[in-house]
């Protein structure tokens, strides 16, 4: 029974070839959301995030800043790890293939394939994307371009060395009939199966020889490795599989889930399996290939200047604003769109009205009435709690349901309903008509009713906004061990002469519209 709570989840391991925009963040937060959920739930979580650092782009890049491919990753990497904590994102493990840990391992996996006849040398010829590192043959191309990105592509011709995929060809099938729900959302996985599964798979080619910023192939060291064997496998090196001690993957794997973008789906659906397969390992349990954030005149890029990076939104508007923004934008399967219209409204709108008023309120009115302290011993109910309570219900099972299966943003809509529906009960109570009529034994229900939804709040917005999550428990003075996920069900944990704070602090200043908008555009055109 124990076993079965643990729960493995992965991101991409990102290229650090330039400074992360906030669709990096965006993948970071929504796994951090999704293992904080998790952890709420029980489960034993284990966090893994990291780099790609190999690879002809990043060598370029180096070069480019008169550093070495070394120096220059370093310096990424601590770059990345700054911005995650940050962000505060509670990852267990950073992993960078450049680690002995990781390039030992790789070999000794590269090793078991040429041992199996898995990999045999041959001669490339293709069409290649530099940005993207990867060959392309005559008919993946689009209009003459690199699919995934839509930028030139060279014709290239080398030695290297392949890995075998027809031979799994079968076996891919025959999964994928048995796991239809392997990789979400499902048109991810049709138009893998349209563009390369059904076409009939190609090898993969696995190695190169133009360029040395790579792992040697421990058989042949002129030839390093193409980074897709180098990446994918960063999963199960960061766990320790095959070294010395590999008691977290034995613990963890196989992967609960791993988050990537839609446009590296095909090489988490096809090139993954297919190696842990080879290599006799269970499969992860799901892929979550998730879309785009993109601007209005299209992809982020320097170039047209509508770049908007996490640190500009965090400095200004704090870290649940932006966390917010982001996991309330982006839907299951479509690229949602940022502006910075929509940034500041959903700031004033949800994150200063709905919910920090919510709290003003509330914690001004249990001051005023009852000298701060949460009335308990509730004895009268009003005409409108049944309802309220009902709400609570039904939306904290659909919060669970779309966490459950990933649909964060679903979720978080769900929980701001309810904070609507508690906003609409203070309309409904009138507590100050209550008070008028010195009717306290309502009133004492109202004020406990508001103090207890705000409680749930609380615990159910932890995923998201764990600030303010805390900050909530702290202004209404109710300790963190009566804000456990199991005590959602509760309706008693506020324990007698809990006390709210004297003066209640803004969780979130409203902002001046006109001129935060001016601000964030400007921001995006680097000024
Ligand atoms: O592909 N919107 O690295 P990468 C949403 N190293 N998410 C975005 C995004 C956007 N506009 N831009 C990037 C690689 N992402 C490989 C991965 S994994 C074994 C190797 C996120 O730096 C998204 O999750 O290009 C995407 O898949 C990831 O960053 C790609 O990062
Ligand atoms: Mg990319």
């Amino acid at each position: 029974m124990e076993e079965n709570k643990k729960f493995y989840i992965t991101t991409p391991i990102y290229y650090p070839s330039g400074k992360f925009h906030i669709g990096t963040a965006y993948c970071q937060c929504i796994v951090d959301s999704i293992k904080r959920y998790k952890k709420a739930r029980g489960y034993d979580v284990y966090m893994l995030t990291g780099l790609d650092e190999h690879g002809q782009k990043i060598q370029t890049v180096a070069e480019k800043n008169g550093l070495t491919p070394q120096q220059h990753v370093d310096n990424m990497a601590k770059a990345a790890i700054k911005l995650w904590k940050l962000m505060d994102i509670e990852y267990d493990d950073f992993i960078r293939t450049t680690e002995e840990r990781h390039m030992k391992t790789v070999q000794k996996i590269v090793q078991i394939f040429l041992d199996n006849g898995d990999i045999y040398k041959g001669e490339y010829e293709g069409w290649y994307c530099m940005p993207c590192e990867n060959y392309f043959t005559q008919t993946q191309l689009v209009d003459g371009k690199c699919p995934d990105c839509g930028r030139e592509v060279k014709k290239m011709k080398e030695e290297a060395y392949f890995f075998n995929m027809k031979k799994y060809e079968n076996w891919l099938k025959e999964f994928y009939s048995k796991n239809p729900d392997f990789i979400v959302p499902e048109t991810r996985k049709n138009e893998i199966f349209k563009n390369f599964i059904d076409p009939g798979l190609e090898d993969l080619c696995i190695s190169r020889c133009t360029f040395d910023w790579g792992i040697p192939m421990p058989n042949d060291p002129n030839h390093v490795l193409y980074v897709w064997l180098d990446a994918l496998t960063n999963y199960i090196t960061a766990l320790g599989y095959l070294s010395d001690d590999d008691t977290l993957f034995k613990k963890y794997w196989p992967a609960d889930l791993h988050v990537v973008g839609k446009e590296i789906i095909r090489f988490h659906g096809i090139y993954w399996p297919i190696f842990l397969h080879a290599l006799g390992l269970e499969l992860p349990k799901k892929l979550y290939a998730h879309s785009w954030v993109v601007m209005k005149d299209g992809k982020m890029s320097k170039s047209v200047g509508n770049v908007i990076y996490p640190e500009t939104l965090i400095d200004r508007y704090g870290i649940d604003a932006t966390k917010y923004y982001l996991l309330q934008l982006m839907s299951f399967g479509q690229d949602s769109m940022f502006t910075p219209e929509d940034f500041i409204e959903r700031y004033n709108y949800d994150l200063a009205n709905d919910l920090g008023n919510l709290l003003n309120r509330t914690i001004g009115m249990i001051n005023k009435y009852f000298g701060g302290i949460i009335p308990t011993n509730i004895t009268k109910k009003t005409d409108f709690d049944d309802d309220l309570h009902n709400c609570a219900k039904e939306q904290i099972s659909k919060i669970e349901e779309n966490m459950d299966t990933y649909h964060v943003r679903d979720a978080i809509h769900d929980l701001w309903k309810y904070i609507s529906r508690t906003n609409k009960y203070i309309d409904e109570t009138a507590p100050w008509v209550l008070a008028k009529e010195e009717n306290t034994e309502k009133l004492k229900t109202v004020m406990f009713n508001l103090a207890e939804a705000l409680r749930k709040i609380a615990i159910l917005s932890e995923p998201f906004i764990a600030n303010s999550s805390k900050k909530i428990l702290k202004q209404l003075g109710i300790s963190e061990d009566c804000a456990t996920w199991d005590s959602l069900n509760e309706y008693n944990m506020i324990k007698e002469g809990t006390k709210v704070i004297e003066q209640g602090e803004p969780l979130f200043a409203r902002l001046d519209k006109e001129e935060e908008i001016e601000y964030i555009k400007n921001a995006m055109k680097g000024k």
